[in-house]
């Protein structure tokens, strides 16, 4: 890793909450991207997690899932097809996990082990739910924060929360009263206004928001005439969906005075750039991962090199720093 210099890095996400959530640098691995199953498989001890800003591993829900029929993915290797300037890719995951309670008894003591900043993320079926796998994490460590993925659209009603001003408020509002933990709350893309549901989960007392999830999208193969995912329609993520959630990260940064996570089609510097200047506070990495595991990492040695090149003392100067 190349040295940061005197480059100001660190950043907080919950200035607001007194557990704070401070990282040492604003680059984050995006939930369901950390490694190949989205917990860690194919990460090296060599990958030093300490060095990144944070870690996400896939959304935990309250029992376990199978997840969606294959294909799951397209195209199937997006590392060639990135090398073929391929810029789509679909995924239809649908939330594959062991469930939260084997989540904490056997994920949780392996992030303990981990010298980085490990951030949940929950996905419930109702209001309640999110209350109750929330208070099932108090006095669990391993992780230092949450996130709610209020957005997943590859589950039936997976993304309802983020699609109401009034879901997003019941859902954040019940994790709220269950932990002191900072909570950060992910919305989705596809919604006629980002600012009404940005402010409704400030308001019930988000520390941070995370913009964004995936955008509902479909391919077919005109040869077989058949969707290229088993599950019919799965979420854009990767280059596509980058200037959708830029534009509503700008938008929700107009309106609120928590920190924002920018995510979505950030494969470099320039792109993470883009989201600082739109008014991002950090960034999550998340299909660069799946070309490239060390991709984080790359992100953030560039960052540096930039920052030292273009002489900005602190990375929050950048924040919101676009001139329109
Ligand atoms: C294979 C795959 C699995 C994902 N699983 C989750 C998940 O479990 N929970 C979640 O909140 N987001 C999930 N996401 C969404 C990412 O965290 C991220 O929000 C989205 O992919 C946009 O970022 P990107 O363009 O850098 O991939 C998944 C994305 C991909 C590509």
């Amino acid at each position: 890793m190349i040295e940061g210099g005197n480059v100001g890095l660190s950043v907080d996400l919950a200035p607001n909450n007194p557990h704070h959530l401070k990282l040492a640098n604003p680059v984050i691995i995006a939930s369901g991207t950390f490694g190949y199953d989205g917990y860690g498989r194919g990460i090296t001890p060599e990958m030093d997690l300490g060095l990144l800003g944070a870690v996400i591993p896939k959304t935990v829900t309250r029992h376990p899932r199978e997840g969606n029929p294959e294909p799951r993915w397209y195209p199937p290797s997006y590392r060639e097809a990135l090398e073929d300037g391929e810029s789509i890719f679909l995924n239809s995951i649908g939330l594959t996990n062991p469930g939260i309670e084997a989540a904490l008894t056997t994920l949780a003591p392996e992030w303990s082990r981990q010298d980085a900043t490990m951030i949940l993320s929950l996905s419930a079926e109702s209001v309640s739910e999110f209350g109750e796998m929330t208070a099932m994490t108090q006095g669990v460590s391993g992780f230092q924060a949450i996130e709610l993925n209020l957005s997943c659209p590859n589950i039936e009603n997976g993304a309802h929360f983020s699609h109401s001003a009034a879901l997003t408020a019941g859902a954040v509002a019940a994790v709220r009263a269950n932990t002191g933990l900072p909570v950060l709350a992910k919305l989705a893309p596809n919604v006629p206004d980002v600012s009404e549901i940005a402010l409704a989960a400030v308001g019930a007392g988000a520390d941070a928001l995370t913009i964004s999830n995936t955008l509902p999208a479909m391919q077919i193969n005109i040869e077989s005439r058949q969707p290229v995912l088993g599950a019919v329609t799965g979420g854009l993520s990767g280059h596509g969906l980058r200037p959708v959630a830029l534009a509503l990260v700008y938008r929700a940064a107009q309106v609120v005075d928590v920190p924002i996570i920018g995510v979505g089609g950030i494969f470099n510097a320039s792109h993470a750039l883009e989201y600082f200047l739109a008014g991002a506070t950090a960034v999550q990495v998340g299909s660069a991962n799946l070309a490239d595991l060390w991709s984080p990492f790359r992100i953030l040695d560039e960052l540096k090199v930039y920052l030292g090149e273009a002489g900005v003392s602190d990375i929050g100067d950048l924040v919101g720093a676009v001139r329109t």
